[in-house]
């Protein structure tokens, strides 16, 4: 493992060398409205985390909440990142989505360091690659769900541009069909159960067909009917759309439908195990 880790980190470093001159949208600027293709295995990792330390240093007594955490995901893998309450998962999610800053070490994306980025280059990179699964949904109360879903695409500027491209109603029906919520569309979220919102949540995490999808606890909240819907889902749209999936769950089962789980104890990964998807 650590073998195969050095000869990756080493061939992206070589392939790599400026990653500012990598930036996806100033290679080519179609990247971010097309749909990922899978690679062959040998290719380069699309998550690359070195020596990632986070240590929240706010209270009286620093927390290392993520320890030295190095890990390589290749595109189109569906890697489950498993552990206890406590043991790191959310803060290793947040760095790996450039949602917090590393204390040490560093994220690579496709090739760019995060660190590399000013503050709006680093939101770009996030809207253009990255679909994100929060255990709280994180839906906005005002809009519908339908709403929340537009929205995302909107914010994504998928559709803007010379090269922009309207919201895909074909494709939405479809997503909204295999998620079981199109008679719920007009509804907010107060509204739906925790399984709906978690899946509108999933919808609009997938409707901008984004390379990588990052999920959080997604079933956390959810009874085993939705959890099923949900995990089916993000299994359907990696294999269907060559995404790749990072899921984070405390629960075994859960995680055992990934190709690849990485176990999570205070701070650090700790063990290696094939999934069943493997
Ligand atoms: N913002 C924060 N400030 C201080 N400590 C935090 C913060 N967020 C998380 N922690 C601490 O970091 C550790 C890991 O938390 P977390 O990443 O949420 O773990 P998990 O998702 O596995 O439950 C815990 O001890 C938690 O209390
Ligand atoms: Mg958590």
């Amino acid at each position: 493992m650590i073998f195969v880790y050095t000869i990756v980190k080493s061939r992206a470093l070589q392939f790599f060398p400026s990653p500012k001159a990598s930036w996806p949208h100033r290679r080519c600027p179609q990247a971010p409205f097309t749909i990922a293709t899978v690679q062959p295995e040998e290719s380069l990792p699309i998550i690359l985390a070195e020596n990632l330390t986070k240590v929240y240093a706010a209270g009286r007594v620093p927390v290392t909440a993520v320890r030295s955490v190095s890990m390589a995901v290749q595109p189109g893998e569906f890697v489950a990142i498993v552990g206890p309450s406590g043991s790191g998962k959310s803060t290793l999610f947040y760095l790996l989505g450039g949602l917090t800053q590393a204390t040490e070490g560093r994220v690579v994306i496709d090739g760019v360091d995060f660190a590399s980025l000013s503050d709006g280059e680093r939101t770009r990179l996030r809207k253009h690659r990255i679909g994100f699964v929060f255990q709280k949904f994180n839906l906005l109360p005002t809009l519908s769900a339908m709403g929340n879903i537009e929205i995302a695409y909107e914010v994504s500027g998928r559709a803007k541009g010379k090269n922009g491209q309207p919201l895909d109603r074909k494709y939405l029906d479809h997503l909204c069909d295999l998620l079981s919520i199109q008679g719920r569309l007009e509804h907010r979220p107060s509204e739906l159960s925790g399984g709906e919102q978690q899946r509108v949540a999933i919808a609009r995490a997938l409707i901008t067909r984004p390379a990588i999808v990052l999920a959080d606890e997604p079933t956390g909240n959810l009874d085993t009917k939705s959890s099923d819907a949900v995990l089916q889902m993000l299994l359907r749209s990696n294999r269907e759309l060559g995404q790749t999936t990072l899921m984070i769950t405390h629960n075994p089962e859960a995680a055992s439908i990934a190709g690849r789980i990485l176990h999570m104890r205070d701070g650090e990964i700790v063990r290696e195990e094939k999934g069943s998807r493997a």
